[in-house]
């Protein structure tokens, strides 16, 4: 089972195939005329288009495992098997396995926290709506980016697959930061217009957004080297810097708050999330290193320093956050301490790509949070929760 602390080893291993792909598709598609007018549709249905040097259409063929590419592959899209990527179908085995909803979760504790004035210190409440007004959006923002970005580029079904239940998980997290505004009688319209308000979220959305808009544009299609760079840089912002470096601030916060006993709740809802989060980024991990052996081409120096300048900046973002969301010391925590961990966590993204480490010897200043993460362990804590819930009880927190 793969956790955040693997490294690229556990990433899968199909051998990139001898003979390069080809980059200049013939754009013809076979649904027409009614899906002309519909691109992204078209891409969907996608890819009814002749093999090269082969003048059958793939789509009356049996599909070969051999043919099969995770983008501008020709083969079926809509035969799942034979599987080429069983990392993709077991991640998707193991996502549904650890299915949760956030209504099973209950509030009663932390509405009792929230209303007492001496419940929570004010820098505690701060990071709360801090937490929820970047989340209550950013989840809503992968999302879309999947569903009407990313989706639509990959060729390979199992992975398509995967990428709908993540979508499905998306939804879930979205619920769960609305069930906990809800729950808390938070004041909706600030937290839901954060994104719009806070400088260190808006900032941190808008360095997102030309990614997806980027590949949801719907003239936007694969099939050329800059086309593919395009889409693979996407996917690198999304699973190592989106979900796999922006998420952690708030996460490490919100779940020092259940280690402390206090909103303990919205903490067990995070605890699922952070796991869910981990698949979402270390499957992402895996397209992105399949898409770099089947296209060695794309892995360009430039290329590679436009990535690194992203992780750059992206570390820098989160630190702002960090910064605005705790001014001062709290729950044992503070700012600089998270210029290390974010730090040591865009060294470990790098690596599991294939980049060098950015920043050389940092520490994990938050060992704790690889237990948080390691998904072996919390499944069998969310076998104990739910046998919990069946009686009533809540999570312990060490
Ligand atoms: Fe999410
Ligand atoms: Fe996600």
């Amino acid at each position: 089972m793969l956790v955040w602390e693997d490294d690229v080893k556990n990433t899968p291993s199909q051998a990139p195939r001898a003979t390069p792909p080809a980059h200049s598709f013939d754009p013809l598609p076979v649904l027409q005329p009614a899906v002309s007018a519909q691109p992204q549709a078209a891409q969907a249905l996608a890819p009814p288009r002749a093999l090269p040097g082969d003048g059958e259409p793939s789509s009356t063929r049996r599909v070969n495992v051999a043919d099969k590419r995770i983008i501008n592959g020709q083969t079926d899209v809509n035969q799942l098997v034979p599987f080429k990527y069983k990392w993709a179908w077991e991640k998707y085995l193991a996502s549904c396995a650890n299915h949760w909803m956030p209504n099973e979760v209950s509030m009663s504790r932390d509405i009792a926290t929230w209303k007492d004035p001496n419940g929570l210190s004010e820098d505690e409440r701060r990071i709360i709506k801090r937490n929820l007004g970047f989340f209550v959006t950013a989840d809503s923002l992968a999302a879309n980016n999947i569903v009407l970005g990313t989706y639509r580029h990959i060729t390979a079904p199992e992975c398509r697959q995967f990428m709908l239940r993540q979508a499905f998980e998306e939804a879930i997290h979205t619920h769960a930061y609305q069930y906990i505004v809800e729950s808390l009688g938070l004041d909706e319209s600030e937290i839901f217009n954060a994104y719009h308000e806070i400088d260190s979220i808006r900032e941190k959305d808008e360095f997102l957004i030309p990614f997806i808009d980027a590949i949801m544009d719907p003239q936007f299609k694969t099939g050329t080297p800059e086309a593919d760079q395009t889409l693979l840089k996407s996917l690198i912002v999304f699973a190592c810097l989106m979900e796999g470096l922006f998420f952690y601030v708030g996460f490490t916060q919100i779940l020092s708050m259940g280690r402390q006993n206090k909103m303990t709740g919205a903490a067990e809802q995070y605890q699922y999330i952070l796991r869910d989060e981990s698949m979402h980024c270390n499957f992402g991990i895996d397209v992105i290193n399949q898409i770099k052996l089947e296209n060695p081409h794309l892995w360009t120096p430039a290329f590679k320093a436009e990535i690194k300048a992203l992780f750059d900046r992206a570390v820098e973002l989160e630190y702002r956050y960090a910064e605005d969301t705790m001014p001062r010391g709290v729950l044992g925590l503070n700012a600089s301490m998270f210029k290390g961990y974010l730090r040591f966590i865009a060294n470990r993204r790098a690596t599991q790509i294939g980049l060098d480490a950015l920043f050389p010897n940092e520490e994990n200043p938050f060992p704790w949070m690889s237990e948080m993460i390691d998904l072996k362990k919390e499944r069998n804590f969310f076998e104990t929760r739910v046998i919990d819930y069946q009686t009533g009880g809540a999570l312990a927190w060490d």
